[in-house]
């Protein structure tokens, strides 16, 4: 779809579709009045006789209203002036954007950028609409023989700017909104590959596309034979019982100067069938989203490429399988990690952490300011918040909270949970240094705890998105989270 930003009245403007707000109860927006003016009075005796309330996702469709030059006017309920907030915005632009997919309209001028709310200013109202706009409109039918046809509704929307200074403001904005629309769509389509196409050759081929299609992009992929070499015992278990090569994927983003840069590694099990420690049957087929952390980080680097932003940043993927084979690592198996710590593998399912942690390691090479690290981990992280946000954990609380504050602007929500020294006792093993599981208490913590033996040299935040990353049920399919937050989080380091 196209946006485009403009500033005028909306009586004056020749469109297929005027776009209006109305908030409760029954009071119309500035646009909504100067529509008002000039039509002598027909909003507001529409309004008066109950035809439109305000309520929020309401809307009315109007033809040809006097004293202006739209086609239609479609009024939109915004809800109660003292409940706007970000939530609510983007719930209003998703009635919207399902309304003008009902309409002829090919082409329409919002005036809902007037809606104000707390702490956002317009950059924002506009962004979030290409985003949201771009997240109604996504499909995934590669697979299907029967393509949906494209949608015959809106092709172009025109937002509007108090006045023409800030165009250039909203031009920005709708170029950040289009390439972080891009990153989510890219999470979204590598989430729901089914695992025998999105395999780690494939993740590695998406991030050598990134390299050839972005000049500061560079990346280089490690092989099974390079992992050895470097002592990467942990990943390599569990690949073991794979007969597709493990990759190790790294991808240099160079946007600002010398600065250290921020680094992202993000889990790639393609299909986690629980290895020897063997998944039940129900559901398993939604383990191939068990590389959402992976495809988080492509995305995130595909919009920051796309912004061509004056930062640096580093992504890291090992990508793998986790099957069960007679080559398999197996309970009770003792591996050496590239940071020369022993493990105890009691749970073959527990395979995330062990291919984060030689990730994690790895990372000290690119000589990281940050470090997040971002993993589909534990399904005791859906137990704990439910899916409504991603769990953070972390050894550095400026980081969480810098992740939490940047997740709560764009509606990608963290929480943290705390990552207490008590909770280390729980992977104690009898045989190792470390055992890779802690029991039943605390999965997420204990998870954590893992990972925190292998980030001691870094300020280091984890995020977990079991819960978040798709949707399951009738409506399943991966959500893109959380591309928008870990973008945010870089956009905010710019400006701080
Ligand atoms: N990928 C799973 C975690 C998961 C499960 C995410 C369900 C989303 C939904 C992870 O590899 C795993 O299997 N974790 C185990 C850990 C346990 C063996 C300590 C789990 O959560 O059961
Ligand atoms: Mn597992
Ligand atoms: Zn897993």
């Amino acid at each position: 779809m196209e946006f485009n930003v403009k500033s005028g009245s909306p009586e004056k403007q020749r469109t297929a579709c005027l776009i209006i707000g109305v908030s409760q109860p029954r009071k119309l927006s500035r646009a909504g009045k100067l529509i008002d003016r000039v039509s002598d009075g027909f909003l507001s005796t529409l309004i008066r006789r109950g035809d439109m309330d305000g309520k929020p996702g309401q809307t009315l469709l109007l033809h040809h209203v006097p004293g202006t030059l739209a086609d239609r006017i479609l009024l939109v309920g915004c809800g109660k002036d003292k409940d706007m907030n970000e939530a609510s915005y983007l719930k209003i632009q998703d009635s919207l954007s399902t309304a003008l997919d009902n309409i002829g309209a090919m082409e329409a001028y919002s005036y809902l950028t007037d809606i104000m709310i707390k702490g956002r200013d317009i950059h924002w109202k506009i962004r979030q609409t290409v985003i949201q706009m771009e997240k109604n409109r996504y499909h995934f039918d590669q697979l299907k023989s029967d393509k949906k046809e494209p949608p015959k509704g809106l092709r172009k929307l025109v937002m509007n700017v108090p006045s023409r200074r800030e165009l250039s403001t909203g031009e920005n904005a709708i170029l950040q909104g289009n390439a972080i629309s891009s990153g989510i769509n890219l999470a979204k389509d590598l989430g729901n590959l089914p695992g025998n196409i999105c395999t780690p050759t494939y993740l590695a081929e998406q991030a050598i596309r990134l390299d050839k299609t972005f000049p500061a992009v560079v990346t280089e992929v490690l092989e099974e034979e390079d992992m050895l070499k470097l002592g990467m015992g942990s990943l390599l278990s569990v690949s073991a019982g794979s007969r597709q090569p493990a990759k190790l994927i790294a991808i240099e983003y160079h946007g600002g100067d010398d600065e250290k840069p921020i680094t992202l590694v993000g889990k790639g099990v393609t299909f986690d069938s629980g290895g020897i420690s063997i998944k039940p049957g129900a559901s398993m087929d939604e383990m191939k989203y068990d590389m959402c952390g992976a495809a988080s980080v492509l995305g995130t680097l595909t919009a920051i490429a796309e912004m061509q932003l004056p930062i640096n940043v580093v992504g890291i993927i090992p990508a793998t399988e986790n099957l069960p084979d007679g080559m398999a690592t197996k309970p009770g198996d003792i591996v050496t990690s590239m940071s020369g710590q022993t493990i105890e593998i009691l749970n073959t399912d527990a395979e995330g952490r062990l291919i984060l942690c030689d990730a994690l390691t790895y990372a000290d090479k690119f000589d990281p300011d940050v470090v997040i690290d971002i993993a589909t981990l534990t399904g005791a992280c859906i137990i704990a918040l439910g899916r409504t946000p991603s769990a953070v954990l972390g050894n550095h609380s400026p980081l969480v909270n810098d992740l939490i504050s940047s997740g709560k602007k764009v509606e990608d929500k963290v929480w943290e949970l705390p990552l207490w020294d008590e909770y280390q006792d729980l992977l104690k093993s009898n045989f190792a240094d470390i055992a890779n599981i802690g029991g039943r208490d605390a999965g997420t913590i204990t998870a954590a705890c893992f990972l925190s033996r292998f980030t001691k040299k870094y300020k280091w935040a984890h995020l977990d998105i079991a819960g978040t990353a798709w949707i399951t049920g009738d409506k399943k399919g991966a959500t893109g989270r959380p591309v928008s937050l870990l973008t945010q989080y870089v956009l905010d380091r710019l400006e701080s």
